[in-house]
């Protein structure tokens, strides 16, 4: 058995874990390397999720009785988890949504609302980056198509990084808003926060941080970060599906529209107007994802338990033995980062002309759990010259010796195209 310094006591961890014992087609053990799309979910999780249905179902904030009472109070102490978690100065920050997509636009749709001095409008300019996942990307397009401002953003380097060696002319006195990703979906580059914050706020534009491949896997201090909002989403840190969180902020959330209107959002209403909840309520219309925000509250005491340094620290080590590796096989190029610095754990690579969508199916039919395509990150392939690629992406229970049986299989992968 490999050992790395740094590695986490994964025997241990994957009893956490059942998924991970299934065994697969042919007796094969399944190798999941598909973290960066979703993460498994542990017994603590599975566990709150079970006993809030057996326990304590109800709708929140309106109910007198005492399943409304329990339900409400383990909804908002979810919130305080999450705002501990990440270092939000007030849990009123945290808002709950249904995943990073709606976090991201959400802000789109604050901003293309909003009254000076936050209005997206044909004077404006919006700054996104060329490694953007679709989430990220669309929204602004869709922000810039309604408002006529002008889209502009970085592009990359041929080693899958940001070149912001125009940063002046692209974030300029006319940019709004600069919306990037911390960690790229496809690639993994981890991105250079201080220098676009610092850019952004010369000019007096707010960032927006897309932490989804982020928050799962690093210490993510919203302060320290400087960020005006950050979004993430709870399935790729352990939790459920359906809960996604946007931080805001405070005097902003205060002072920007709502996008979605309904009940719990609302302070009165009558048959002509409407005055508004407080945030985080002005932004939660309607019954939000309870079970999933409970959910979410369990997965962070988890991964709070394993400790987020520790988590990263085993990545690291485990990124850096997987691109040793890889670079092992002959004819397979990393698209991006084709080191373990400066990079998070999910790892996209061609192999020679095979199609990454061969490369997946025999990589499944040795029971190795890998995403293949564009990732919904296609202006990345368009830049590169690929239709797609194969990503491996790895978690704090993923171990060498998955490491190795990816190597392996990708040596049959080879064999099996001739
Ligand atoms: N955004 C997820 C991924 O990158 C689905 O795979």
């Amino acid at each position: 058995m490999i050992t790395l310094p740094g590695l986490l006591d994964t025997e241990a961890i994957r009893k956490d874990f059942p998924i991970l014992d299934r065994v697969l087609h042919d007796g094969k053990k399944l190798v999941y390397l598909d973290n960066a799309a979703t993460s498994q979910t542990p017994r603590q999780v599975i566990d709150v999720l079970s006993e809030y249905y057996e326990q304590h179902n109800a709708n929140v904030h309106r109910g007198v009785h005492v399943l409304a009472e329990e339900a409400t109070a383990l909804y908002e102490g979810a919130r305080d988890k999450v705002a501990a978690f990440i270092n939000a100065p007030s849990r009123d920050e945290v808002i709950f949504t249904k995943n990073a997509s709606e976090s991201l636009n959400l802000v789109a749709n604050m901003l293309g609302w909003a009254d000076e001095p936050y209005r997206v409008d044909s004077d404006t300019e919006v700054v996104i980056t060329e490694m953007e996942h679709h989430s990220n990307i669309v929204p602004w397009q869709l922000l810039s198509q309604r408002t006529g401002a002008k889209l502009k953003w970085f592009g990359l380097t041929d080693d899958g990084r940001l070149d912001l060696s125009n940063i002046e002319e692209v974030i300029t006195e006319k940019t709004k808003i600069v919306s990037f990703t911390l960690v790229s979906n496809i690639m993994g580059t981890v991105n250079p926060v201080e220098a676009i914050v610092r850019r952004a706020q010369d000019v007096g534009a707010l960032v927006l941080i897309d932490a989804s491949q982020a928050a799962p896997h690093m210490v993510l201090d919203v302060q320290a970060l400087q960020a005006d909002f950050v979004a993430f989403t709870g399935h790729k840190m352990c939790g459920p599906t359906g809960i996604g969180v946007l931080w805001g902020r405070q005097e902003l959330l205060e002072d920007l529209p709502p996008f979605l209107g309904g009940g719990e959002m609302i302070e009165t209403v009558s048959m002509h107007s409407s005055t508004y909840a407080p945030a985080p309520h002005k932004f939660e219309a309607g019954t939000p994802p309870i079970a999933q925000a409970v959910g979410l509250g369990a997965a962070v005491d988890y991964l709070s338990s394993i400790g987020m340094d520790k988590i990263a620290q085993h990545e690291h080590a485990l990124t850096e033995y997987a691109v040793k590796r890889l670079l092992e096989v002959p004819d397979l190029r990393i698209i991006g980062p084709a080191t373990a610095e400066d990079r998070g754990a999910a790892i996209s690579f061609t192999l020679g002309d095979i199609h990454p969508h061969d490369v997946g199916q025999v990589l499944d039919e040795q029971g190795i759990a890998v995403r293949v395509g564009h990732h919904c990150a296609r202006p990345v392939c368009l830049r590169y010259g690929i239709p797609a690629t194969t990503r491996a992406s790895f978690y704090l229970y993923s171990t060498p010796a998955e490491v190795d049986a990816l190597v392996d299989g990708l040596e049959h992968v080879r064999n099996f195209f001739g």
